[in-house]
């Protein structure tokens, strides 16, 4: 490492020793030039940390406006960056639910299929069985056709070893749970159109088409007698997966790769639903919360993230809150503090310019690191970005990751609290007056302790302690998979 200190920093060190103790010794002059650079750092980092800060004003406007938003969505198609998608899944899953059911879960860079026999009111779920697969890069960026014909063939894969705990009666075709995490416009249970793909997809020739009709049709090419009897957004499915156990879950969020929410809304609320057809009075909306904006505390590393995405403009509260760009942003910042500061010696690290060589799970691992010498800090460095490091700079690095989680658990806490909001402005006590489950899934929020603390406490920061007893937070594992077999199950062909 040969970092070279500010002049000044040298001397200020220095001015109290002696001539002979200035003879350059190598162990001295590092740690001399190592502090100095951190200190150089600092301001980086201080500056950071005020653009990025949530203090409660900040936290109160995205509440209010993300409610706000949720009105306007739910007044007209395009009312506000909120789409409110209508998921048309009016009954949740009562527990009587019975038969064998698939599920399919595709929303990042794995799919999983699982299959699930359902035992009624008494035996609830007899069994459970999955399959995950990694989808190869490529994939993302190829042809519709390519894509789905992959991803039927591991379903055809998977539906061909049952036996077993698993049965499906003579002659019946096997019926699956789509849970598809992308944005798309619901036109029935069963039928969506994609608008637009996120999370880093980019495959030709979906957008704009019905994204079952593209799956039937590969199934159909691998010869597999299996039809979708509910198409479903992965919140959807995590709130239909929890509320199965939970007659108290009223919202589901994921807070993974993307991120989103769903809530229970009455159907008389939504005035663009002009013939409301639902027999419960009540429907799941799909916010698609991601696309919010306004008012977020967002830097200069955010903006340029942003600007060079395949989407820009587009996604602003998942490039800010979720799992896919946390690590991201960090890399922006300690880009900065490598090329001003020096942080990590006289160059900045090759491989820590590439785009996504940080991801969040390392930002989350340096932040677990209670060592001393901060030697974890130290090893993902390394191993990320090729660099040795001091304690001192791993300490700032931490500070980094601190910021940008910080921000991102207490603004996903800010929105949870606006849909509460808005919920509870039209039923006044229903919401805030009765115990009211959030569920929640997505490995960011599964992994991340320190994200998942900070969301909880703006929380309960923005609700007072009172109400926040009422409200509960609480990790719903892998709902989704198991509440698209659900909905399949409420929404059979042949009844249940
Ligand atoms: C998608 C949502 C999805 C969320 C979580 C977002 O990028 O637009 O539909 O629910 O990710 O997977």
């Amino acid at each position: 490492m040969s970092v070279t200190a500010s002049p000044a920093a040298v001397r200020s060190i220095y001015s109290s020793r002696s001539a002979r103790d200035r003879a350059p010794r190598p162990r001295v002059v590092m740690t001399v030039r190592s502090s100095s650079t951190t200190l150089s750092a600092v301001p980086i980092l201080t500056k950071l940390q005020r653009d990025c800060a949530t203090p409660l004003p900040v936290l109160r406007h995205v509440a209010d406006a993300m409610a706000a938003d949720m009105r306007a969505g739910l007044e007209a198609d395009g009312g506000s960056d909120l789409k409110m998608i209508l998921s048309y899944v009016d009954a949740l899953p009562t527990g009587n639910e019975k038969g064998l059911f698939y599920a399919l879960d595709l929303g990042g860079t794995n799919f999983r299929v699982l299959r699930v026999q359902l035992g009624g009111k008494d035996e609830r779920v007899v069994a459970t069985e999955f399959e995950q697969v990694c989808i190869p890069h490529e994939l993302m960026f190829g042809t519709s056709e390519e894509l789905f014909d992959f991803i039927a063939s591991g379903l055809a894969n998977f539906a061909q070893k049952e036996g077993g705990k698993f049965n499906l009666p003579q002659g019946r075709t096997r019926e699956l749970g789509f849970t598809f995490s992308f944005p798309v416009k619901q036109t029935s249970i069963d039928s969506g159109i994609l608008i637009k793909w996120t999370k880093g997809f980019a495959v030709s020739g979906t957008a704009g088409k019905d994204v079952v009709v593209c799956l039937n049709e590969a199934m159909k090419r691998q010869e597999l007698n299996m039809r979708v009897s509910a198409l479903v957004n992965d919140t959807v499915g995590t709130l239909a997966g929890a509320r199965y156990w939970d007659d108290d879950v009223m919202v589901a969020v994921i807070l993974g790769t993307g991120t989103n929410a769903c809530y229970v809304e009455r159907v008389d609320a939504i005035p663009k639903l002009h013939s409301p057809n639902s027999t419960s009075g009540r429907t799941i909306v799909n916010t698609e919360w991601g696309a919010f904006s306004s008012g977020l505390p967002l830097t200069e590393f955010d903006r340029e993230m942003d600007a060079e995405s395949i989407n820009p403009g587009e996604q602003i509260f998942e490039k800010t809150i979720s799992g896919m760009y946390l690590g991201e942003i960090v890399r922006r910042v300690l880009i900065r503090m490598a090329e001003d500061a020096r942080l990590f010696g006289d160059s900045v690290p090759e491989k820590l310019q590439m785009s996504f060589s940080l991801r969040t799970p390392d930002i989350c691992a340096m932040q677990q690191d209670c060592s001393r010498d901060f030697e974890i800090v130290g090893s993902i460095l390394y191993n990320v970005a090729g660099v040795n490091s001091n304690s001192s700079a791993r300490k700032i690095v931490i500070d980094v990751c601190d910021a940008i989680a910080k921000r991102g658990g207490r603004l996903a806490g800010a929105g949870i609290v606006g849909i509460l909001q808005k919920m509870e402005e039209d039923s006044k006590g229903t919401v805030f007056g009765n115990r009211t489950v959030v569920a929640m899934d997505g490995g960011l929020y599964e992994h991340y302790p320190q994200y998942r603390r900070y969301l909880q406490d703006a929380v309960t920061e923005l609700l007072g302690p009172e109400i926040s007893k009422n409200i509960v937070i609480e990790h719903s594992k892998d709902g989704s998979g198991i509440g698209a077999a659900l909905l399949a199950a409420t929404n059979s062909m042949y009844g249940h």
